[in-house]
């Protein structure tokens, strides 16, 4: 798919991996929405940082542990960009609790982590779904991570990421063959708001390839997704070679 004067809604874009994304896909002419939770004044700064491209952009609130937050946001984005052919599921919550720690997972943590990271893109994507099949091809690309794949981070966080992994299978045949429905899982991004445990240096010793993923790595996969007329319920692991090793 060409991307050039596309439109795409990224959730979650007010810094790390989510802003790189929205750089990178005004680089190649698409427009973006952008949308925020706590962090206004950063989505503003990415909004600058597309414009500044020649690319239209859109800021608009979301708490995706809403419902009626989630319909309305693409609403917003689709009536102030005119149409939207891509969804990048990118907004998480990690509660930061050490995996052993049960007693700190109290009910409420589980839900939030949940709401967010699982039901949230499953509501976003269910609200999308008929503005991206109004256009001759959609793509909908989830962020996931390895401890979705491997029990380490944080349980709820872990649990979630898995349950958006397989999500992404269960969509690619909900919404075939219109929608083409990917994941990326990447292991440890430095340079985001989040820094594990795991010193940086001990995560490039523990990979095959001696370095952690950038964020600009990750993107870039995000975009192979979204171009692919041929790639749908896939999860592309970028990790420089750690979960299997
Ligand atoms: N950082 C890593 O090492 C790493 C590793 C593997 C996978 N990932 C995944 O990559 C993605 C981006 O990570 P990141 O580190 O760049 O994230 P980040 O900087 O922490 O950003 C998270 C985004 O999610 C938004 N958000 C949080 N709760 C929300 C809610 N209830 N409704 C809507 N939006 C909400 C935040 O909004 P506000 O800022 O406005 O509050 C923020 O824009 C996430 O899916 C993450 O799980 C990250």
């Amino acid at each position: 798919m060409e991307l050039r004067d596309r439109v795409a809604l990224i959730t979650g874009a007010t810094g790390g991996l989510g802003a790189v994304i929205a750089d990178m896909l005004a680089d190649v002419g698409t427009h973006v929405a952008i949308t925020h939770l706590g962090h206004r004044d950063e989505g503003v700064e990415v909004c600058r940082h597309i414009e500044a491209k020649g690319r239209k952009s859109f800021l608009v609130h979301l708490d995706q542990t809403d419902p009626a937050s989630c319909d309305a946001t693409v609403e917003a984005a689709v009536q102030a960009l005119g149409r939207l052919d891509i969804l990048i599921n990118n907004a998480a919550w990690n509660p930061a609790l050490p995996i052993p720690d049960l007693q700190s997972l109290t009910p409420e943590i589980w839900d939030r982590s949940l709401n967010t990271n699982l039901r949230g893109p499953f509501l976003v994507t269910r609200a999308a779904a008929p503005h991206l099949k109004r256009q001759d091809q959609g793509r909908v690309v989830n962020i996931a991570g390895t401890v979705g794949l491997i029990p380490r981070g944080s349980l709820a966080l872990a649990v979630s990421k898995a349950g958006l992994i397989h999500l992404t299978r269960c969509l690619a045949v909900a919404l075939a063959p219109s929608i083409a429905v990917n994941c990326v899982v990447p292991g440890r991004l430095e340079g985001t708001r989040f820094v594990g445990v795991t010193p940086a240096a001990a995560m490039k010793d523990r990979s095959l390839l001696k370095r952690t993923p950038t964020l600009e790595d990750v993107a870039r996969q995000v975009l192979l997704f979204c171009q692919s007329d041929s790639i749908t319920g896939q999860a592309h692991v970028i990790d420089a070679g750690t979960v299997f090793h």
